[in-house]
């Protein structure tokens, strides 16, 4: 059986940052604030005249691609993870695979929001596993800015969410014990309405779902209810990392580096704590990106393979939690 190995690393971010102190400009807001709660210092914003979802991942496509010394045209499959997509339908990934200039392979969107990058990796991972595809594209890219209110109402999501885009390419190998050990997968629907974004929702009357009262409300808006979220997320990630350890039987002193979803910097230092890990086992980007939702995994992998911080034999854990709520784990031997 083949196994999975992470050949190249990309990200591309949007040039506009977006600073505490401009936020502090148009809502009643604050940098303390923003720092204390979140850890968050800026956020890259998307310009509407040059960036989408679409070719902001296929420029962090091209970047995961060059790395693994490969060619657009050697991708045999396309899987990317957004809750942004550039259309109502279709998905993001036909547009990125138009953008790469292929085809016709597949291409797949998968829409598990914050741990839409993991469960990208999985689907990747079977599909190399059973010899489908030996070259996959997987990418996490969001626009989230154009769906903030950049107000007081919408302020207590509006300072955590940001744009951006990464990839990886995903290659089959032969090595034992090398690439994707394994990955798990989780959720729990009941809590669906504690992170989402209700309208332009299809089961509502054909009548009231673009309707003009609809457009000035909040429910097209996200909206998200940050203590429950965050009491699971805590719980679930700690959860979701042992069992991806316990699977394959490592311990918490076996990880070389965790990098979890950049959902809250207070949530990754408690899991440092839980987990007794290091300062440098742990990586962080949030301070300058912001929540990116599915890029945030890739953005963090790539920007910690450009700091020289992978290394051959590595073990590299992959946690993720988020709307749905949805909740996942990797684990791979570099
Ligand atoms: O990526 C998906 C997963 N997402 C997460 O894991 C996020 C989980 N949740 C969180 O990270 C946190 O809940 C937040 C950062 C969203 C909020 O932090 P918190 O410590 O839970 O604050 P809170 O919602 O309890 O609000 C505390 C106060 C409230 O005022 P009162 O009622 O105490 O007077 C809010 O109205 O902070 C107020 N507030 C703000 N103040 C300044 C809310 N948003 C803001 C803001 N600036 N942007």
């Amino acid at each position: 059986m083949y196994h999975s190995i992470i050949s190249g690393f990309g990200h591309y971010v949007p040039e506009q940052v977006v600073t505490n102190a401009d936020l502090e400009k148009v809502m009643n807001t604050s940098d303390a604030w923003i720092q204390e709660r979140t850890g968050i210092r800026e956020r890259r914003f998307f310009n509407p005249e040059t960036d989408t979802v679409a070719n902001m991942s296929a420029k962090a496509s091209r970047m995961a691609l060059e790395q693994a010394g490969l060619q657009p045209q050697d991708v045999e499959f396309i899987i990317l993870a957004t809750i942004t997509p550039d259309y109502f339908f279709p998905g993001s990934g036909v547009l990125l695979q138009r953008e790469l200039g292929l085809e016709s392979i597949g291409a797949l969107d998968v829409r598990n929001a914050c741990s839409g990058f993991i469960y990208s990796l999985s689907i990747a991972d079977q599909f190399i596993k059973t010899g489908m595809y030996k070259t996959i594209l997987v990418v996490g890219a969001e626009i989230q800015s154009s769906l903030m209110e950049m107000n007081d109402r919408g302020r207590n999501i509006s300072v955590i969410f940001g744009d951006g885009a990464g990839a990886v390419v995903l290659q089959a190998s032969n090595e034992k014990g090398k690439g994707i050990l394994s990955t798990h997968l989780h959720s729990d629907g009941r809590f669906a309405e504690e992170l989402y974004v209700k309208d332009p929702g299809s089961s509502r009357r054909p009548e009231e779902r673009v309707d003009p009262e609809i457009m000035k409300g909040s429910s097209i808006r996200a909206f998200m209810n940050g203590n429950a979220v965050f009491k699971h997320a805590v719980v679930r990630f700690h959860e979701v990392i042992m069992e991806a350890l316990d699977a394959n039987g490592c311990s918490k002193e076996d990880i070389g580096l965790l990098v979890p979803h950049q959902a809250n910097l207070r949530i990754s230092n408690y899991l440092k704590e839980q987990l007794s890990l290091r300062d440098n086992q742990v990586y962080n980007n949030i301070m300058r990106y912001g929540n990116t939702t599915a890029a945030s995994i890739p953005i963090a992998l790539s920007e910690a393979k450009q700091e020289g911080l992978l290394h051959p034999d590595m073990l590299l854990c992959l946690a993720a939690f988020g709307s749905g709520f949805t909740w996942a784990s990797a684990l791979i031997r570099l």
